[in-house]
């Protein structure tokens, strides 16, 4: 398995292109299975967790052909299965956004339960009840969600806490519905916005997106259309704060700002001299001091985000204490990073760091994605070699991370083991 070496400690100069977002991308690959005809998406990230989604849809019966690098077509005339096999499903929980959209257009849909993942339980209760008042027969049988339905028929849903993958499946499943369905406390996230263009390009009615009340009218069948998702604010935020780690002057393009505000803000309450332009931030070198964080829904704190807060709090003046609300186990970063020499507690669902204790590089690893990207960053502070194992977990969200922090002047490289 690969790993990613870090030679530290090394500072970034210069200026990355952020990718296109991996978790707007998902729920929107698995929506062009709602389409009549040809959908055509630009600038598609090359991830894992893209290509496990491409399979899943392959395996469904999406025709899925590359035009040239990035733009792929999707055309779903014919499904060969209504199942979503626990092969698939368990090695992303994204997959669970295939069961909106199957059960709308194709009235039927056999999904395998997600189950936990490394960062907790993570149910899909909200999904599959609000499916049920909308007319779907669900029964969960073996492991797997049976679905079934004459015609999905439009309600009035209330969901009893704003996910966002509950929002996305529902939005789906409106979209063909019969009637209207007004989605409340739905999900705020500028991901769920970018599926609502996507759904609309393809002749979706949809109003209220941007807003906590969402109404999707349904109609009789969706068009092909052509689309290109929103630039990642997760991975933005994750070089964002690489570059005030190591002290560096670095520029981050192609992503809306505005979709990191409160990361942005919270980074300024702590000292970080940010600029920023429409589609870029600017980072400088800045006295980074310890600060409170608590990880909520959008427009709140990213969970996502939090595993880099805690790396970015070990280089920090003074204490800060984060506290993660949205997943029950989700500091996995911790331990390792203590094994670099970083000075945290955990206390409840709060991280209780003393910055300024000097990092030493180490063989590390983590099952998360962000996780794994907090010890990247570590990396570039901590004197000598980390070595971050199992670099597939990155794989399946950041883009060519190796090579875009190396083109920062990092002294990074990957490993083939
Ligand atoms: C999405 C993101 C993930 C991010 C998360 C929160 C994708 C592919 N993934 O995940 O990166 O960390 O949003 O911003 O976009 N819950 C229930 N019942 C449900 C659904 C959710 O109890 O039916 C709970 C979950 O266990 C969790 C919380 O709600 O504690 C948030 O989950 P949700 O917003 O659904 O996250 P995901 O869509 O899984």
């Amino acid at each position: 398995m690969d790993k990613l070496k870090v030679n530290g400690p090394t500072g970034l100069k210069g200026e990355v292109s952020i990718s296109k977002a991996k978790n707007a991308y998902l729920p929107i690959l698995a929506g062009a299975l709602l389409a009549e005809g040809i959908v055509t998406f630009k600038e598609v990230p090359n991830l894992r967790d893209i290509r496990t989604m491409n399979k899943l849809l392959e395996h469904l019966g999406v025709e899925i052909e590359q035009v040239e690098d990035g733009t792929f077509t999707y055309q779903t005339q014919k499904l060969k299965t209504h199942e979503a096999s626990y092969e698939l499903v368990k090695t992303m929980r994204a997959s669970i956004c295939v069961l909106g959209p199957l059960l709308s257009r194709f009235k039927k849909a056999r999904v395998s339960l997600p189950g936990g993942c490394a960062i907790g339980t993570r149910p899909i209760d909200l999904h599959l009840k609000n499916l049920e008042k909308m007319g779907a027969e669900i029964t969960i049988e073996g492991g797997y969600v049976e679905a079934k339905v004459d015609r999905l028929k439009g309600a009035h849903l209330t969901l009893d806490f704003p996910s966002v993958g509950a929002t996305e499946n529902l939005m789906m499943a409106a979209t063909l519905a019969e009637g209207t369905t007004v989605i409340e406390n739905a999900a705020l996230e500028p991901e769920i916005t970018d599926l609502g263009h996507f759904l609309q390009a393809m002749g979706a009615k949809i109003e209220g997106l941007d807003s906590k009340s969402i109404t999707i009218h349904g109609v009789d069948s969706l068009r092909g259309c052509e689309y290109t998702a929103i630039g990642d604010r997760i991975e933005a935020a994750t070089y964002i704060i690489g570059g005030l780690m190591s002290q560096s002057e670095i520029k981050v393009n192609n992503f809306n700002p505005v979709h990191l505000d409160a990361v942005l803000e919270k980074l300024e309450q702590m000292g970080a001299k940010l600029e920023r332009g429409e589609d870029w931030v600017k980072v400088s070198p800045s006295k980074i001091v310890g600060g409170e964080i608590d990880t909520a829904p959008y427009p709140g704190f990213p969970t996502d985000v939090q595993a880099q807060m805690v790396a970015l709090a070990t280089q920090a003046e003074g204490t800060s204490i984060i506290t993660e609300h949205i997943f029950e186990n989700r500091f996995m970063h911790v331990p390792e990073l203590q094994r670099m020499g970083a000075d945290i507690r955990i206390k409840g669902n709060s991280a209780i760091v003393k910055g300024g204790a000097p990092l030493k590089g180490a063989p590390v690893m983590c099952t998360d994605l962000r996780a794994s990207a907090a010890l990247v960053l570590a990396g570039f502070c901590a004197e000598g070699v980390t070595e971050v194992q199992r670099v597939y977990h990155l794989d399946r969200g950041y883009e060519k991370i190796g090579e875009k922090f190396a083109g920062l002047g990092a002294t990074i490289e990957r490993v083939k083991e």
